[in-house]
C-alpha cells in the first residue's frame, strides 16, 4: 500500500506535463526499484489512459521492471567496441554464471542481468557494471571474481 501511495503521488506530479508518462514511470522505478503491476491502474487513472496503454509502455521499454531487481544488478556492455572485444561471449558466460537470461533475475533473487550500451570504457573493453560500479577488460575469470566479491559484500 505504501508503494501505491508513492506511485500515485509521483504520477500525479507528472500528469499535467506533456509527455509526462515516461518521467513518471522513471520516477516510480527510481523510488521503488520497479513499477509494481498494481500501480498500473492508478497511473492509468492519473494520465487518463487505459491500463493496457500504461502496461504497453512499461513492457515496451526494457528499462522498466515489473518486479524488483536482484540484489546485484550486473550489466554487460553490448555496444560496438565491447562487441568487437567479445561482449557476446561474455554475456553468454554471464547468463550461465548468474543463472538468468538477459533482462532476467536469478531464481534466488540474487542477480539481475541487463545489457547496457556503453559504459564509457570503450578503450578498455569489454566492460561491465555491477551495482553501478564499472569494470574494464573483463575476461570470464575476472567476471567471476568481480561477481563473487560483490556477492560477498552485498
Ligand atoms: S562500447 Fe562498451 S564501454 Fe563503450
Amino acid at each position: 500500500m505504501k508503494n501505491l501511495g508513492i506511485a500515485t503521488s509521483i504520477a500525479a506530479a507528472h500528469k499535467d506535463m506533456p509527455g509526462g508518462l515516461l518521467p513518471a514511470l522513471h520516477g516510480i522505478q527510481d523510488a521503488l526499484g520497479h513499477v509494481p503491476p498494481d500501480a498500473v491502474p492508478v497511473i492509468a487513472e492519473q494520465f487518463n489512459l487505459s491500463r493496457a496503454e500504461v502496461h504497453g509502455v512499461v513492457s515496451y521499454y526494457h528499462h522498466f521492471r515489473s518486479a524488483p531487481a536482484g540484489r546485484l544488478l550486473v550489466q554487460v556492455c553490448r555496444a560496438e567496441a565491447c562487441k568487437a572485444m567479445g561482449a557476446d561471449a561474455l554475456l553468454a558466460h554471464a547468463e550461465q554464471r548468474l543463472g538468468c537470461g538477459v533482462h532476467g533475475t536469478s531464481a534466488d533473487g540474487r542477480y539481475s542481468l541487463e545489457p547496457v550500451f556503453c559504459l564509457g570504457l570503450c578503450a578498455s573493453s569489454p566492460a561491465i557494471a555491477v551495482n553501478d560500479e564499472v569494470h574494464a577488460r573483463i575476461t570470464p575469470a575476472l567476471f567471476d571474481d568481480i561477481v563473487e566479491e560483490a556477492r560477498q559484500d552485498s
